[in-house]
């Protein structure tokens, strides 16, 4: 296999309090027009966590729903919108929330600078120009969202990223305290995204040693978390790395199994994840297990027989989904990947879901 050139984010502040240091990641506004743009998960306007950030009065701060997985007319909305609403672009983009705006954020930086729909984008290397800068600031750890090139959205017919060296973070702030203020499923439902990173990398044929080594000790830092009470560091460190990992790797079936379940049911990615992940003990078994253990910890139930309600063809678009996902399937299975996971036996393992 040809090694793939990796890029990684180019500066990072970590530690309890970073975000009080976020300034220093900036670049210097030139002239009394230059401004900000805060893409902010729209939850935050209740948390509090608002009030600490440092908006001047040039700066403007949007929010975004993330009640579902974003999507390219999401991107492309916002992006009109900052350009209708505004006299020049801004200077640095900051993303504020979980994945998926993060996800937004660096989508829209992308997309300031370049023309027409992000939907033109979806895939691997599209991008002409280099997007505005932006910073991401994890609230919900465990997307990996901060250090990867990526920016998933849903289109028209798919799920896929946006995936370029355009669409990296210039910088990130990895601050523990801001994790606080999410629901205690969505974080554990977060947190196995990066778990499941973990596992898939570490047992996937696109495995090297540096993913290796992101991937055991954020797995390990995950076990620590949920099976011996660890501290909430522990998880955003964990994130970062678990994304790293599969910056030098790949995703395997699970992730594969999930974009059908996020793109005809709508779960989010998180829940997806474990959804799908529950049913795949016979590709990764103790790894399942000790999920399943980690769930009964945190007392998190999981939704039973998801797809019962699924019309043929809709059952279909998420099999034909799944097929799409050649790296992450090839990077579990092999290159003949089809010959093991057909039609059939994917259908059968919705069905189990
Ligand atoms: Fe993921």
């Amino acid at each position: 296999m040809q090694h793939r050139i990796i890029k990684q984010v180019p500066r990072m502040l970590f530690g309890a309090g970073a975000l009080g240091r976020l300034n220093e990641l900036l670049p210097a506004k030139n002239g009394a027009k230059d401004w900000y743009l805060y893409v902010v998960d729209e939850v935050h306007r209740t948390t509090g966590l608002l009030d600490r950030l440092d908006l001047k009065p040039e700066d403007k701060l949007y929010t975004i729903s993330t009640a579902k997985e974003p999507t390219t007319v999401q991107v492309d909305e916002l992006r009109d919108l900052v350009l209708k609403e505004n006299e020049n672009r801004p200077a640095a983009v900051i993303s504020l929330g979980g994945g998926s705006t993060m996800d937004v954020g660096k989508a829209t930086a992308v997309m300031l600078n370049n023309e027409g729909s992000s939907a033109q984008y979806q895939g691997w290397d599209l991008v002409p120009n280099p997007a505005v800068f932006k910073v991401g600031i994890p609230t919900l750890a465990g997307t990996g969202a901060e250090a990867s090139r990526t920016a998933v959205l849903t289109g028209p017919e798919k799920k896929f990223g946006i995936n370029s060296d355009h669409s990296m973070f210039d910088a990130i702030v990895l601050d523990p305290e801001l994790s606080g203020t999410v629901p205690a499923e969505q974080r554990f439902y977060t947190a196995m995204d990066c778990y499941i990173h973990c596992v898939e990398s570490l047992r996937g044929t696109m495995i090297n040693e540096i993913a290796a080594a992101y991937a055991s000790k954020a797995l390990e830092m995950c076990q620590t978390v949920f099976l011996s009470k660890g501290e909430e560091d522990k998880l955003m460190v964990a994130s970062y790395m678990g994304g790293l990992s599969i910056v030098n790797s790949e995703v395997g079936i699970c992730h594969a199994l999930s974009y059908g379940l996020s793109l005809i049911l709508g779960y989010r990615h998180g829940i997806a994840n474990c959804i799908a992940f529950n049913v795949l003990e016979e590709y990764y078994d103790e790894h399942v297990v000790e999920m399943r253990e980690m769930m009964k910890r945190e007392g998190v139930t999981l939704p039973t027989n998801v797809c019962a309600g699924l019309k043929p063809e809709e059952l279909e678009a998420m099999v034909d989904m799944t097929l799409r996902m050649e790296r992450p399937l090839t990077n579990a299975l092999g290159e003949n990947y089809k010959d093991i996971l057909t039609k059939e036996k994917i259908r059968e393992l919705y069905a189990n879901m």
